[in-house]
């Protein structure tokens, strides 16, 4: 076939900047989303002629295809260990792609799509979750769809529809495998190749440009095939190899067959969620589950339209002093975000910040307000003191919230034991 007539040499260029064929310039991580995704659908579909949607038959149907289905215990393995990764691989990509500001001029769209793209992956992890029907994953669905409950005005509705119900049960486990095995991957094949389409249409992976229109002039370029062709090939096959490795050495959890009266004690969300699910110990659910994320959602689907100083791209963090403020940005948050929750379960406490006032201002608003003034004093901060631009104040802020969220997830996962009281991680 001609080169015209191949589409796979039309996904991919022909020349490519040679500075992208460095590992670091991208650590390949859109690429393994797109190797653990095909895994994903390759054991998804391996999956479906085993597994029964009903919470009569799930459990038994998962335990079926452990122990007589050969290869049953590593298919479901491999696809447990990648949807995994794949969430973690997809949020660093994210944070690589605007650490390295390539978000701007004509990538902004697919800085969106990309952002539809996250949350299809969250989506389809969560209904993947209560599948197995055990003791772990129905007790996780129970917690997040009560945490939706909190939403106000259509936090109940919104429970019911993906309940199906009042209470998870059968029309529960139908709609999750529905949008699990058939909605959310056909959802996401779509936009992945459109995500694709416009990573080509920008002329590839950001460089350091000397205009809005291209890359610096005097770049050198090589050959896609074999130069890049081959390290692809490589980081794939080095990650698909990676996964079965802990796929046949680590099993994919299975607890207890689910049981709707007994609550394991502490029962927690899914990791990806257990972020979340530290702020509603923090805050009054109002501001935990709805002004909070509502307002940092907001600021990222915005971060590409904002106006900025120049749209510097290309390089790791952007400029010598973009390094600067991100390393002060990352410590504060090292170091403030576990000071609060100590601070706030063990001083504070369940009263609030303002005892004696309604708990939506002392466990909210108070508390919210003075995090929102401490956010604008650090960004008056870099910019005044530190000279920092306005690219690097909000490169800054950014990851500030990443870093914070991060330390949350940690601290949720392994320093939260039985009444999710703070406990150290032996002795959970
Ligand atoms: C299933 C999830 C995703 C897959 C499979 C995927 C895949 C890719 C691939 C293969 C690239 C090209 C090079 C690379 O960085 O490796 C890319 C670039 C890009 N991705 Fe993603 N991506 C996903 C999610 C996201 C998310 C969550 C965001 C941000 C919110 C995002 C925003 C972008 C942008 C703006 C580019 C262009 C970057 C540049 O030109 O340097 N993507 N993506």
């Amino acid at each position: 076939m001609s080169v015209e007539k191949s589409l796979f040499l039309h996904a991919r260029p022909i020349r490519v900047p040679r500075r992208v064929l460095r590992f670091t310039h991208t650590f390949g991580l859109g690429g393994m989303a797109l190797v653990l995704f095909m895994m994903l659908v390759g054991t998804g579909l391996l999956m479906i002629f085993i597994y029964e949607p009903s919470p009569e038959r799930a459990y038994q149907s998962i335990v079926f295809m452990q122990q007589d289905i050969l290869f049953g215990r590593l298919i479901r393995g491999v696809h447990y260990w990648s949807a995994n990764l794949l969430i973690g691989v997809t949020a660093f990509h994210m944070l690589r792609v605007f650490l390295t500001g390539a978000f701007h001029g004509p990538r902004q769209s697919n800085w969106i799509i990309g952002l539809s793209l996250l949350f299809l992956i969250l989506l389809s992890g969560f209904t993947g979750y209560l599948l197995p029907w055990d003791q772990i994953s129905y007790w996780a669905v129970t917690i997040c769809t009560e945490m939706l409950g909190y939403m106000p005005g259509m936090g109940q509705m919104l429970q019911r529809v993906i309940l199906g119900g009042e209470e998870i049960g059968p029309a529960t486990v139908i709609n999750f495998y529905a949008l699990h095995t058939i909605v959310v991957p056909l959802l996401l094949v779509a936009l992945m190749t459109w995500h694709f389409w416009r990573v080509r249409l920008a002329g590839g992976v950001v460089v350091p440009r000397d205009s809005a229109d291209g890359p610096r002039a005097g770049m050198d370029y090589v050959p896609y095939i074999p130069n890049l062709l081959l390290r692809e090939l490589a980081v794939g096959l080095i990650l698909i190899a990676f996964v079965l490795l802990v796929a046949i050495f680590f099993n994919a959890p299975l607890g207890e067959p689910a049981n709707p009266g007994l609550s394991p004690n502490p029962a927690k969300a899914p990791w990806y969620f257990v972020g979340l699910q530290e702020l509603l110990l923090h805050f009054h659910p109002l501001f935990a589950v709805f002004i909070i994320p509502a307002v940092v959602a907001i600021a990222i689907v915005t971060v590409p339209y904002q106006r900025y100083d120049s749209e510097v791209s290309g390089n790791w963090f952007l400029t010598r002093k973009g390094q600067s403020t991100a390393a002060i940005a990352a410590s504060t948050a090292l170091l403030i975000t576990p000071l609060w929750v100590a601070l706030d379960e063990f001083v504070v406490g369940p009263d609030g910040w303002l005892p004696g006032t309604p708990t939506v201002v002392s466990n909210g608003l108070f508390p919210c307000a003075a995090i929102a003034v401490g956010i604008v004093a650090f960004y008056l901060l870099l910019k005044k003191y530190f000279k920092a631009s306005k690219n690097e104040a909000v490169q800054a802020l950014f990851v500030l919230l990443a870093v914070s969220f991060m330390v949350l997830t940690v601290i949720g996962v392994w320093f939260r034991g039985a009444g999710m009281a703070l406990v150290w991680p032996w002795q959970t």
